[in-house]
């Protein structure tokens, strides 16, 4: 069995309150719950920060800690933090960067992310689906590492 963790950082503790009209009403809790149902009996632990280090410090440990693959929403770091990019870079587990909101449609600021060179893919846009696409997509990757495909 796999083992999958999914960071959520700054802000992203206030959905389901925080602009339901572009997040959604889901609370991060139920959107996490929900995603373990989907994990088809994989291990899929979940994170949230305000605070930057822990993120940094959460994918520096990554790799002892066990873990697979790593789901990451870094929120607004997205578009300024060279540390969260410089930690992914520093390890060698993958990560697959996911957004609620389609970043591209939004203000500028958010059109860029400091993150995209350094993950495997982003996907954005499609709210709780976007962490459930990344799930599916690491769930066969992986059975089709095991089995060589
Ligand atoms: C977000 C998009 C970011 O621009 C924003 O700062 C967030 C959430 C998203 O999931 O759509 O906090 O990462």
């Amino acid at each position: 069995m796999a083992r999958i963790l999914v960071l959520n950082g700054v802000n992203l503790n206030l959905l389901g309150t925080r602009e339901p009209e572009i997040y959604g009403p889901m609370k991060l809790s139920e959107m996490m719950d929900n995603l373990r149902e989907q994990a088809q009996g994989h291990e899929v632990v979940d994170i949230q920060s305000n605070y930057e280090g822990c993120l940094v410090e959460a994918i520096q440990e990554a790799k002892k800690d066990g873990y697979d693959y790593i789901i990451l929403n870094a929120g607004a770091w997205t578009h300024y933090s060279i540390a969260i990019r410089d930690a992914i870079s520093a390890v060698d587990v993958p990560v697959i960067e996911v957004h609620l909101s389609n970043i591209q449609k939004r203000e500028n600021f958010r059109h860029n992310s400091v993150l995209s060179a350094v993950v495997e893919g982003q996907i954005a846009g499609f709210g709780l689906y976007s962490y459930k696409m990344a799930l599916f997509y690491i769930i066969e990757k992986l059975a089709q590492n095991k089995i060589g495909l």
